[in-house]
């Protein structure tokens, strides 16, 4: 084994696998000598992924097809995953497929939005980390974004569920660090997934899925910045552009930072 499985292995699990920079965080630690399991809500896809990961590495794959917003999440990837030993942890799967106001949608899409971004995260961390300590190594990833620096209209739940994962992962990283367990938390401006071409498609600001969102940063950039940066936790701000957002927060007071959201949201939607 090389001294990346020696130290994270033998398997992955990564929550949100299927596209984006998921499906590319689950190649690149497979390419680094781990087996990983593939989660996401689409099977197809997740096979396709699959078979391109061992095609391109000989690793093992596992695929689980589960929606990580139903509320036996937690107990459905870990029952699928009793014989594995897991040692490494990415909870990837995220984003707000809707961008819309907190009253306009129903209540069950923000519960569903703090089940799947919050509370299952938590599970899985609770479970997965006690044996990690008990090994004194391993490795959790949580991705979080700019959305939680500070609240900002059309994001209440999401940019609510993004600052838990931020100050959880940490938390989670001054515990574990002692004990051989790195932490942490990738902070993400915008970047180019399928899942965001999809919502500046349907809200008009790209032409079509097949262009990639002005902006927005490569997958590839991302990627190496976690890997780069896995035992300098507890958290990643990922490229200039959140570096420089987060910099101007701090450099504010709390409520103008949320007037300056509210202003800057408020401005893209009219451009559209
Ligand atoms: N893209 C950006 O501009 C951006 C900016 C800041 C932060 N982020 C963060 O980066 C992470 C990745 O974002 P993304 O843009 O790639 O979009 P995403 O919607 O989080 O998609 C990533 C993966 O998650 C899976 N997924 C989504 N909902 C799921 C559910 N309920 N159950 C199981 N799997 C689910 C998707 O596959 P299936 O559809 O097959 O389930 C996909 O494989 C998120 O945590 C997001 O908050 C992204």
């Amino acid at each position: 084994m090389s001294d990346f499985a020696d130290r994270y292995g033998p398997w992955a699990l990564v929550a949100g696998a299927s596209d984006g920079v998921g499906s590319a965080m689950a190649e690149e630690l497979a390419r680094r000598g781990l087996n990983v399991v593939l989660l996401a809500r689409r099977q197809e896809v997740l096979d396709e992924v699959a078979a391109g990961i061992t095609a391109h590495t000989g690793a093992q794959t596992r695929t689980l097809a589960i929606d990580l917003a139903a509320p036996a999440a937690a107990g459905e990837v870990i029952a699928a995953t009793e014989d594995l030993e897991i040692g490494f942890l990415v909870y990837c799967a995220g984003a707000d497929p809707n961008f819309q106001p907190f009253l306009s949608s129903p209540l069950s899409d923000a519960e569903s939005l703090v089940q799947r971004n919050c509370l299952v995260p938590m599970q899985l961390c609770h479970h997965y980390a006690q044996p990690m300590v008990e090994r004194g190594r391993g490795g959790i990833v949580i991705f979080g974004s700019g959305a939680g620096f500070a609240g900002g209209p059309n994001m209440v739940a999401y940019g609510a569920s993004k600052a838990f994962d931020m100050v959880f992962a940490e938390a989670l990283w001054t515990e574990l660090q002692p004990s051989g367990v790195d932490v942490l938390g990738l902070i993400l401006g915008k970047t180019d997934t399928p899942a965001l071409r999809k919502l500046e498609h349907e809200r008009g600001q790209i032409p079509s899925p097949e262009d990639a969102p002005p902006g927005a940063a490569a997958v590839d950039d991302v990627v190496a910045a976690a890997f780069a940066n896995l035992t300098e936790g507890p958290t990643c701000l990922v490229g200039p552009e959140i570096q420089a957002a987060a910099q101007l927060m701090a450099s504010v007071s709390r409520n103008d930072a949320v007037r300056f959201i509210a202003q800057a949201v408020t401005s893209a939607m009219g451009a559209n």
